[in-house]
């Protein structure tokens, strides 16, 4: 039967469709939205209120954080974020954010984009850019290459740069009662090199970042981010969400 038709009723068919699931494959791509910021910001409060008003907007949401988010990038926390102040070198630190952040995307990150689901990531790797790089002074060209061989597709669709005075956020910190003390431990000119290395971030990429003031009360900040992420990716509420 299929001798009697011609090549291109056989092939066309097969190359559109082929056209179309790649089409609707692009299309049902999740979202990365990663939130970035100082310590003591409020984002992890921030990013259980954003995620619960996009399930409400009918969206699958995945939230995780770094360094960790896999089994394998938490060991990797616990090694980073407790000890010594000193106990890595800005340049070991960002060599173990991105064997950390390699894990989490191959096994976390990137399954999530593509099942369609949108992946609210407390830091990622702007954090690595502030924190090692304009802070702790390791290499750029360094990040650069770790960044470029090391992210693969996965780059956020939108960056919220959680904002506020440095004291303010160390002292918030502070009163968390935890082990992860390690970098909140290197002091006030760090924390300063840090909040300005955010805002250059941002000022560089103004289509993919937004700068939050955070330090208002928790609603105001749900706010504006709400209308943030509405604005740049195009959500809409549902009527009575
Ligand atoms: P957090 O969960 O309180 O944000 O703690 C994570 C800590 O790790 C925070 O102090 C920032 C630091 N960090 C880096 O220094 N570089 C990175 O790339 C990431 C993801 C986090």
């Amino acid at each position: 039967m299929s001798s009697n038709l011609t090549p291109s009723a056989t092939r066309r068919p097969a190359l559109d469709n082929r056209a179309e699931a790649a089409n609707v494959r692009a299309m049902a791509r999740g979202r990365l939205i990663t939130f970035e910021g100082g310590e003591g910001a409020g984002k992890s409060t921030q990013i259980a209120m954003l995620a619960e008003r996009l399930r409400a907007a009918g969206r699958s949401i995945v939230t995780t954080r770094e360094p960790g988010g896999s089994p394998g990038a938490e060991s990797i926390r616990g090694l980073l974020l407790t000890g010594e102040v000193d106990r890595w070198s800005p340049f070991t630190e960002t060599l173990l954010m991105y064997a950390a952040r390699r894990d989490h995307i191959e096994r976390v990150i990137e399954p999530a984009l593509e099942r369609g689901e949108w992946v609210l990531s407390d830091r990622f790797a702007d954090s690595t850019r502030a924190y090692q790089g304009a802070a702790g002074g390791a290499p750029f060209e360094l990040i650069d290459a770790l960044e470029a061989q090391t992210l693969g597709a996965a780059r956020p669709d939108l960056t919220l740069i959680l904002d506020l005075p440095v004291e303010v956020g160390l002292a918030r910190a502070a009163e968390r009662s935890h082990a992860e003390v390690r970098f909140e431990a290197k002091g006030l000119a760090f924390h300063q090199r840090l909040r300005e290395a955010f805002r250059a971030i941002a000022e560089a990429e103004p289509q993919r970042c937004v700068v939050i003031g955070a330090s208002g009360s928790r609603e105001a900040v749900a706010e504006a981010i709400w209308r943030a992420v509405a604005d740049r990716l195009g959500v809409q509420q549902r009527e009575g969400a």
